[in-house]
């Protein structure tokens, strides 16, 4: 048994997040906390809102309502969106949290006692109708490379080209459209970065089990040398800039540390507060001098984070010089596009998570999502894949074996589990496909291959359908009762065994499952460490046990219904 500690990347708190936000770190960080949890080890799992910067902001305006309470009220929806979809999180944190403003001024400060952070002066664009200095994403103007009239001020759509706010040509606020704006001094801290390119590369060059999308991200930024960034802004909301006694530092009146320094410190903070609601340690999770030498550390989020993870949050805990934790495993994922385009609230295209359980049960969701994890490449979503997910893999393969056999054991065996013959060929084969398949899963699992999981899980269930046609309990009932029951009793089994490994995908039918077949609950880990125990996999339930066929699992997508959501969803243009 070791430690895991997972974390998923935070959800901004502005909106309801889609669902390619889940598929790219929630879910899959939630279905291997469960399966992890399932194989005995200790599993720490924390997300949190990512509650600061503009975009917090201006949506709180937008609503007309102060950014604390806006917050508020969306950290509640986050968090009861997650819960809804079943995601196990040990805590549901905020980065704004009092600890997280503790534990990040303490970052800063020792990072300043280091010598890695130095005030500097740089040119910003000020806008005076909005009374505010623009980030970069926020002046918009003419591209001074292409001459594209909406280039951004950090990047131009039109030729790529990575830009300076202050060169766009006739730049105005993509705030309010004003273009009163002008260019002002305004000072920052800097983290020196490039000091610890070295520590860093180090570091990745020993990182061992990232997928390549990580280690490619993070080598291409170590390549172009890494630049002394930015960690404050101008900014009313999040993490104000103090001196270490507590006391306001000098010509920081007004600025707040930047989102993205804050926001990975919160993971350690929520872990805080964990410990603090529920009585129970931090340190051994975070310190390496408290006992998290021993814990794993896997971070899962989508590729626009690996920057961040794998070099911005390391520079603070590197630079930091203390025993914190660095992340051991990284998983990251490629995008779920709608169709191939992207999600949009304001065009009403795609499915958000507070719309997608009026469509459909969230086992369905988590289903279709993970089993097309977008692992290699991006994967579009489409309403016909996700009807063939459902009716497919969920109500044929799974829904199909389970009604089939149990509701044949009610009605021919009084709902018990009968003493079988003799084993057969059948049998022998089923044992084999279980022996081969059963490890194949645990080890897709443990390396976070989720597509591949999913692919096993599939074929484990098709081999119970492959198992009863073998056997074929019905043709034998009438001439050979005992070879009949073995058929029922095996089969039996394997809802059993298939309701087990079925729990951290589709947690709701795995539970129905398990409670028809009267499985207790101490009793649903995944104990399967020897050939020996998968064998008994097929005998566990002992003659006489009384089980009950579950009402209908899955309840198939109708052609109609992929027609309207199709219409409803497809958004505005
Ligand atoms: O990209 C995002 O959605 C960010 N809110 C992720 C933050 S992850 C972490 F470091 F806090
Ligand atoms: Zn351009």
């Amino acid at each position: 048994m070791s430690k895991i500690l997972i974390t998923s990347a935070l959800p901004y708190i502005n909106g309801v997040k889609h669902l390619g936000n889940l598929a790219g770190s929630m879910l899959p960080a939630d279905v291997y906390a469960r399966a992890m949890r399932l194989l005995g080890h200790d599993v720490l799992y924390i997300c949190a809102t990512d509650e600061h910067g503009t975009p917090a902001e201006l949506a709180a305006q937008v609503e007309a309502e102060e950014t604390e309470a806006y917050c508020d009220a969306m950290h509640q929806a986050q968090k009861s969106a997650g819960d809804k979809f079943k995601l196990s999180y040990d805590y549901f944190g905020r980065s704004s949290s009092v600890s997280n403003h503790k534990l990040t001024q303490y970052f800063a400060n020792i990072l300043e006692e280091k010598g890695l952070i130095e005030e500097r002066v740089s040119q910003q664009v000020y806008s005076n109708a909005d009374g505010r200095f623009l980030p970069d994403r926020y002046v918009e103007g003419i591209c001074p490379n292409c001459g594209f009239e909406k280039a951004r001020g950090d990047q131009c759509d039109s030729c790529g080209k990575l830009l300076d706010p202050i060169d766009l040509i006739e730049p105005y606020s993509a705030v309010s459209g004003s273009k009163d704006v002008e260019i002002r001094d305004t000072n920052h801290l800097y983290l020196k970065q490039s000091l610890l390119s070295g520590d860093l590369l180090d570091w990745v060059n020993k990182a061992e089990g990232w997928p390549h999308l990580a280690t490619s991200i993070a080598h291409k930024w170590l390549a172009e040398g890494l630049r002394d960034r930015s960690i404050t802004r101008d900014l009313k909301w999040g993490i104000p800039v103090l001196n270490a006694d507590g006391s306001k530092r000098e010509g920081f009146e007004g600025k707040v540390f930047y989102v993205w320094f804050d926001a990975p410190i919160a993971y350690i903070a929520a872990t805080q507060d964990w410990a603090e609601e529920n009585g129970k340690d931090w340190k051994s999770w975070w310190r390496t001098d408290a006992g998290a030498e021993n814990t794993k550390y896997v971070q899962f989020m989508g590729k626009d984070n690996v920057a961040f993870h794998t070099l911005s949050f390391p520079t603070t805990i590197l630079g930091s010089g203390e025993a914190w934790k660095l992340v051991d495993r990284l998983k990251a994922f490629n995008w779920v596009t709608w169709y191939g385009g992207k999600f949009s609230t304001s065009q009403k295209r795609g499915v958000f998570m507070d719309q997608a359980l009026d469509i459909a049960p969230s086992d369905y969701w988590r289903w279709h999502l993970m089993a097309n994890a977008p692992e290699s490449s991006d994967t579009a979503f489409t309403w016909e894949e996700f009807q063939l997910s459902v009716n497919s893999d969920l109500a044929n393969v799974l829904g199909n074996f389970v009604n089939r056999i149990t509701k044949y054991a009610c009605g021919k065996f009084q709902g018990k589990v009968p003493e079988g013959g003799k084993i057969t060929a059948a049998e022998e084969w089923l044992l084999k496909e279980l022996n081969q398949r059963i490890p194949l899963l645990i080890s897709f699992y443990e390396k976070r291959e989720f597509r591949k999981a999913m692919s096993e899980t599939r074929a484990i269930w098709a081999a119970g359908n492959e198992y009863l046609t073998q056997a074929a309990p019905w043709t034998h009932y009438k001439t050979d009762i005992n070879q009949a029951a073995m058929g029922v009793r095996v089969g039996l089994n394997l809802v059993s065994l298939f309701g087990i490994l079925a729990q951290p995908i589709i947690p709701d039918a795995a539970s129905k499952i398990l409670d028809a077949m009267n499985i207790p609950e101490n009793n649903r880990s995944w104990n399967f460490g020897s050939s020996e125990t998968i064998a008994h996999l097929i005998d566990a339930l002992p003659f006489g046990h009384e089980i009950n066929s579950p009402d209908v699992l899955f309840t198939k997508i109708e052609d109609t219904d992929v027609e309207i959501w199709a219409e409803k969803f497809k958004g505005n243009d």
